[in-house]
């Protein structure tokens, strides 16, 4: 299918950078999107709320700044993150603000709403869902969402369960709208490969917990760099909803990987109304003390600069293609 412009004109690599609980803010954001890839953060990382008016000022002013000095390669558009809940209580404020900056890409989470989607509609922006499955995937584009992002097994944050191969496939034999890939994307191959397996873009997120400019503890980037996939532990006991995290700070954190027993009830969020955890160190939070990451992780390899985990990634990307096509 033909994308629609915000999501390809400026791009140069078929990446978004995924939003990241904490983790995402405008400097990150800034330098993904002058390196080429859509850049992203959620709403709620502005705190307080009028925090993130003064983020989008500064993200859009860097951003205009960035294209003034290099017409010829201008930066790739940014998006913000919704989560769609009810638990929520900033959605329709930070809503407005976002229809008020005319935030070019909206990535919503956790909710679909028709009311949301046209917001965005209202001034042209566009809106990506996340999904888990087909049933949710059909759920959004008939509540107004010009595009979806397939969450697949081994994705950082909250996972879903069913290989890429079959959640494309599911949702390709019916959608030829803008299909983003989400899951242990890491190295420039696998972006070829989503796109082979019937994706847009590449969705990648924990590659750039390990970035000078992510907001996170170093001893977080440098547990990704650390860790593989068998360092990640798929469980529901710190938000009630099925999330990857690492091993190691769920140990730092008093609590045996390997027993961790039921699930709190159901807080399927980031952040919103997160809680202390029982334990040994009953300060743990999740998100802030257990940190989330995917199964991609074994990729990385040292702690880089936005831009060259970018240029790392591109040239990964030519070589495969170079080699495969
Ligand atoms: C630490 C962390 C925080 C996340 N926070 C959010 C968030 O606030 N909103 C959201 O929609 N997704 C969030 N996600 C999920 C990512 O947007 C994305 O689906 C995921 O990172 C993709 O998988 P990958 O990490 O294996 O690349 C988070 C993921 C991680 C690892």
């Amino acid at each position: 299918m033909t994308l629609p412009p915000v999501l390809h004109d400026r791009l140069r690599l078929p990446v978004v950078a995924s939003p990241l609980f904490i983790v995402s803010g405008p400097d990150l954001v800034v330098a993904q999107c002058t390196s080429g890839v859509v850049g992203s953060f959620p709403s709620l990382n502005a705190r307080p709320r009028p925090v993130l008016r003064e983020w989008l000022a500064d993200i859009t002013a860097r951003l205009a700044k960035y294209d003034a000095n290099n017409p010829e390669a201008p930066a790739a558009p940014y998006a913000v993150n919704l989560i769609v809940h009810k638990t929520n209580s900033r959605l329709e404020e930070d809503l407005a603000t976002i229809v008020e900056f005319e935030v070019p890409i909206v990535i919503t989470s956790l909710g679909a709403r028709a009311d949301v989607n046209d917001a965005v509609h209202s001034y042209g922006g566009i809106v990506l869902h996340d999904v888990i499955d087909n049933t949710f995937a059909r759920k959004a584009v008939a509540k107004g969402a010009d595009g979806l992002i397939a969450v697949a097994a081994g994705a950082g944050g909250h996972a879903g369960t069913q290989s890429p191969f079959a959640l494309l496939q599911e949702i390709r034999a019916w959608f030829d709208g803008p299909l983003l890939l989400s899951g242990a994307i890491a190295h420039g191959r696998a972006i070829l490969a989503a796109q082979a397996a019937g994706a847009d873009l590449a969705y990648m997120g924990s590659v750039f917990i390990a970035s000078t400019e992510a907001d996170a503890d170093l001893r977080y980037k440098q547990m990704i760099v650390d860790s593989g996939a068998g360092d990640i532990v798929y469980s529901s006991r710190f938000t009630g909803v099925h999330g990857n995290y690492l091993r190691g700070s769920i140990r730092a954190a008093g609590l045996d990987p390997d027993a961790l027993g039921d699930s709190r009830p159901a807080v399927p969020n980031f952040g919103i109304t997160e809680g202390a955890e029982p334990g040994p160190k009953p300060q743990a939070k999740p998100w802030r003390d257990i940190w989330g990451a995917g199964q991609g992780i074994g990729a990385v390899d040292a702690v880089l600069t936005a831009a060259m985990i970018i240029e790392r990634l591109r040239a990964e990307y030519a070589q495969a293609r170079a080699v495969l096509l």
